[in-house]
């Protein structure tokens, strides 16, 4: 029988009175066959010895970010990339705000920016500092940066007070990061459209639209959690591609429209959250126009309805549309799941003060032929498991049909 991969964990600690359970810790995710590296804050070592860290880790403690002897071994870039994940235990108060504001002034902050791997965060405070809106506002922004909260419990805190802000167990902390995913998509390969389309109208001028990519990205990122294959057919964004997926980049209509039909063979799922332009200029000119006249007549001729093409294809995939609408929302989506033979459409609200394109946040109205499901506003981050966990359910049902 071959042996599973060791899942590789960075542990860093933080200086609160709960640093004393991390040796349980270590021992905990060890024995569930993780291979520990530790990274403390100068704080950290007021409450555990690096001594007793490394007797339970079987390595070397790092705590410098600087130190020329630990950054002949593993320098710290390669120590954020090694890592499958990056556990944050205790999380105090001032390293939750640090992590907040992307500092790195310490090795542990720097690896906090440096990794691409999921950041899990265990608070532990006094539960006033955790309550405090400071802390709160903190926590929402990592939240919705798709940091992971583990925590905090609530009890007996070592102030002598009761409330929220006791670190979870080592145990339940090692559980929750160690538990077997739900791998429902496994095997299974998803193509996704995201961000914007650029026209080019001349060598320096498009046109373009708001998207950001947020909720595309955000679904590349839960469906490959879900265990699927994803490809990301993204336009120009200023995001980092999730970890694991395979990025096409594209800038114009055209682009996307040959990208896709690439690969939608090989699909089983097709989702388009990409804000694709209608229209397209009828003739790129090919130097810079002059601003001679007093006024500029541009033609624009259409661009084909990718999504539309796709659910058409003899052999389609299950395929997911979105649509931006700015009043009627759920009355156009439903023209348009019905008009382009869709199987689902995600619809959102766009124009408004919250959600839609460019926010961090969004809230959809998702429709089906028999059905249909709210989600209110929250994190794209979030959102996007949730869409991600509706849509693979949707798919299963298709196939029992
Ligand atoms: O990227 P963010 O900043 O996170 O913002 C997210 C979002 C607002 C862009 C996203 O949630 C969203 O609504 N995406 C769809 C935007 C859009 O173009 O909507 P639409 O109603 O115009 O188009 C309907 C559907 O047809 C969409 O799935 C679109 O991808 C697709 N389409 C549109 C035109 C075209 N030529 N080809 C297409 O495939």
């Amino acid at each position: 029988m071959t042996q599973q991969a060791a899942t590789k964990i960075l542990l860093g600690i933080s200086g609160g009175i709960a640093a004393y359970k991390t040796p349980d810790l270590i021992r905990r995710l060890r024995e569930r066959n993780a291979e520990v590296e530790v990274v403390m804050t100068r704080a950290a070592e007021s409450f555990v010895t690096p001594l007793s860290l490394q007797a339970v880790c079987g390595r070397s403690v790092r705590s410098a970010l600087l130190d020329p002897q630990a950054e002949a071994g593993m320098d710290h870039i390669e120590l954020a990339r090694w890592a499958d994940h990056l556990l944050v235990a205790p999380a105090s108060a001032h390293l939750l705000a640090r992590l907040a504001l992307g500092l790195a002034d310490d090795l542990l902050t720097t690896l906090a920016l440096a990794t691409t791997a999921p950041v899990w965060l265990a608070p532990a405070m006094n539960h006033q500092m955790w309550l405090h809106p400071a802390t709160q506002a903190n926590v929402q922004l990592l939240s919705a940066r798709g940091c992971v909260l583990l925590g905090p419990g609530s009890g007996s805190q070592a102030c002598g007070e009761i409330g929220p802000g006791r670190m979870l167990e080592p145990l339940d902390i090692a559980e929750r990061l160690l538990a077997p995913r739900p791998q429902c998509m496994a095997g299974r390969h998803v193509l996704i459209t995201a961000g914007p389309t650029q026209e080019a109208i001349d060598p320096v001028r498009y046109i373009g639209n708001r998207s950001s990519g947020k909720m595309g990205y955000a679904l590349a990122a839960a469906f490959t959690e879900l265990g699927a294959r994803v490809t990301l057919v993204s336009g120009p964004t200023a995001l980092a591609c999730p970890l694991g997926v395979e990025r096409v980049s594209i800038e114009s209509a055209g682009q996307l429209y040959e990208a896709v039909m690439q690969r939608v063979q090989t699909c089983s799922l097709f989702v388009a959250t990409a804000a694709v332009a209608d229209y397209r200029p009828q003739d790129v000119v090919a130097t810079k126009i002059k601003k001679e006249a007093s006024s500029l007549t541009l033609t624009l001729v259409r661009n084909p309805d990718i999504l539309a093409e796709v659910a058409a294809l003899p052999e389609a995939p299950f395929t997911v549309g979105f649509a931006a609408e700015t009043d009627a929302v759920e009355q156009h989506a439903m023209e348009k799941l019905q008009a382009k033979g869709l199987d689902m459409i995600a619809a959102n609200l766009v124009g408004a003060e919250h959600g839609g394109f460019g926010a961090d946040d969004n809230a959809l109205i998702v429709l089906w032929h028999a059905g249909r499901q709210v989600f209110p506003m929250m994190p794209k981050v979030r959102l996007g498991k949730e869409l991600a966990k509706l849509i693979a359910d949707r798919y299963a049902a298709s196939l029992a049909n």
